[in-house]
């Protein structure tokens, strides 16, 4: 089954599913803010599991199409207002960056499956609004038709933005002949040092 074929289902009643949805979520606002929908007891559905991060600059797409691969339903990336990151100009090259993998995404369906939303600390019921939202998108959308199933095409850092495969799983991207065995070789390094970036940060 290709990726572009594969049937999503939606969710039916009763069949037990629930979404699994992962949300990098910001150190100084977004993770405050859940914090605070916690503490305020905000209701919000128990889809989402929360990974802390000092900014949202740093989701790499390779921690998105790995925890798309590895199960997750829905992705989920939370970061302080424009104009409110502590690193300046992180939330802004954050945009850039969920963007572009974001239409990388179109090409094996998932793009909706890709979330940003900026929440400050003070936003707890925001949280708690968006989760409950994201939520329900993914129910319609239905489970994750690829995860478990595919390699994923991970954009090394060094190569971002390019158009490129870097698996032999799909053919989605061409990349110039020449240049595949390298880039396969960044891609192995780029995931195996996602996955320890992680695995560490939880
Ligand atoms: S510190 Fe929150 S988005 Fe940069």
């Amino acid at each position: 089954m290709s990726i572009e074929t594969a049937a999503v289902k939606p969710a039916q009643a009763g069949n037990g599913w629930e979404p699994n949805i992962l949300a990098f979520c910001c150190n100084w606002c977004s993770y405050a803010g859940a914090d605070l929908a916690g503490v305020s007891r905000f209701q919000y559905p128990p889809t989402v599991k929360i990974l802390r991060i000092m900014c949202s600059s740093r989701v790499e797409p390779a921690f998105i199409l790995k925890a798309l691969k590895e199960g997750a339903d829905g992705v989920l990336v939370a970061g302080c207002h424009i104009g409110d990151c502590h690193y300046i100009d992180g939330n802004k090259n954050a945009e850039i960056r969920i963007n572009n993998t974001k239409k990388a995404l179109v090409k094996l369906g998932l793009d909706k499956r890709l979330r940003l939303e900026w929440i400050s600390a003070s936003e707890g019921l925001r949280f708690s609004e968006v989760i409950k939202d994201f939520t329900e998108e993914i129910k319609k959308l239905g489970e994750n038709p690829v995860k478990h199933k595919i390699e994923p095409q991970i954009p090394s850092r060094a190569s971002e933005g390019r158009r490129h495969v870097c698996s032999d799983g799909i053919r989605g991207f061409p990349l110039p002949k020449g240049n595949r065995d390298a880039d396969e070789r960044r891609f192995n390094a780029s995931a195996n040092k996602s996955a320890v970036n992680v695995q560490g940060s939880e």
